[in-house]
């Protein structure tokens, strides 16, 4: 089983700018926490197992029957899920590599083959040669949109050609963690036209970005069709999502104007943070996340570069460990800590 490359440091106190998770910077409402806190009173009983007022608020919010939407203890748990109740031994999964670190895990536990279609030059998804390596034994693609780790996105109407070369028999997961972020893809609603198209798609998604719940651990999935959701239902325990979750996640829907806020803030410090790595002579992808992608020139040590943050207190994540050597994935911060980035890697290439 291959290991999950955890970011480290969340021992290192507050004096950190900890960029290695692409994290939302900003605290959840008062409101969210007050809402967390209230379904405490009732912790002495199971959750709703049908997670009623969160299946509800996503269906009237995406404008799809709430049988068609798939929870989970983060959106991790809906793709191990999809690993176990679609993949088995002589079966084959196919994504593009780097991606999420989670995706060689779906092959590990099943025994499946995973395929891994290197991205493009300018480390984007390569779309075409994905649809190639579709065979007969194909039963789950997984596109990352955007990317992680390489933070591009593909548009759209490249999803919907690549669908369309797709058997319908084979499920395809689009994930999409960091949609909100992305102006390639225009509103978050844009995908779900396909929803309607495509019925072996799945829209991955999750509370633990933009919504800024990531220790609560939500994800859900807007499925175009219902038997993805029974599928996922039927590999896991009954009670995955607790009710604080549920309660902070129903609660944090309905603060769109924030996360709207949230979204116009995080774009300008990216295109900021983008200038000052250019600025300083290296490239940069064209993000469309709440992060960056850099490659670092080949007279540095990507080791003794992370090692160089790190010793002026700014965290984040080597490319080699997430499947491109002398690489580095940032995530966008506070102002201050995204100054206190472009700072101590100006100090660290200057030697
Ligand atoms: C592309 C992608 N998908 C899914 C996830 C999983 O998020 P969570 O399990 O917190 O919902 C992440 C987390 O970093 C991610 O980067």
């Amino acid at each position: 089983m291959p290991v999950y490359p955890l970011a480290a440091g969340y021992d290192l106190g507050a004096d950190v700018a900890m960029l290695a998770s692409n994290e939302c910077c900003f605290a959840p409402l008062p409101e969210v926490v007050e809402a967390a806190a209230g379904a405490l009173t009732g912790a002495h009983r199971y959750p709703d197992p049908a997670y009623a007022p969160l299946r509800r608020a996503l269906a009237d919010r995406y404008g799809i029957p709430p049988q068609r939407i798939a929870l989970g203890n983060g959106s991790c748990d809906i793709l191990l899920a999809a690993g176990e109740a679609l993949l088995e031994p002589g079966a084959e999964v196919v994504y593009a590599w780097p991606a999420f670190s989670v995706y060689p895990h779906l092959a590990a536990a099943s025994g499946a083959r995973a395929i891994q279609v290197p991205l493009d030059d300018e480390d984007r998804h390569d779309l075409d040669q994905v649809a190639t390596e579709v065979t007969v034994a194909t039963r789950l693609v997984l596109i990352c949109n955007p990317n992680n780790p390489t933070s591009t996105a593909v548009s759209l109407d490249a999803i919907d050609a690549f669908m369309r070369r797709i058997p319908s028999h084979v499920a395809v997961i689009l994930d999409e963690a960091y949609c909100e972020f992305s102006l390639t893809l225009g509103d978050t609603y844009a995908s779900l036209d396909l929803l309607r198209k495509y019925p072996n798609l799945v829209l991955l998604r999750t509370f633990s970005k933009v919504y800024g719940l990531a220790a609560l651990r939500v994800g859900y999935a807007l499925c175009g069709a219902e038997d993805f959701r029974i599928a996922v239902d039927q590999v896991r325990q009954p009670f995955y999502l607790n009710a604080a979750a549920q309660a902070a996640a129903v609660e944090a829907l309905a603060h769109q104007d924030e996360v709207e806020r949230r979204v116009t803030e995080t774009i300008a410090s990216r295109l900021a943070m983008e200038d000052a790595v250019r600025g300083l002579g290296l490239w940069v992808a064209q993000s469309d996340a709440n992060f960056i992608w850099l490659h670092l020139p080949e007279t540095v040590e990507e080791a003794d570069v992370v090692a160089g943050l790190r010793s002026r207190g700014v965290l984040v994540r080597a490319g080699v460990a997430l499947g491109r050597e002398r690489s580095l994935r940032v995530t966008v911060g506070t102002d201050a800590e995204n100054e206190r980035f472009a700072d101590a890697l100006a100090a660290v290439l200057a030697g």
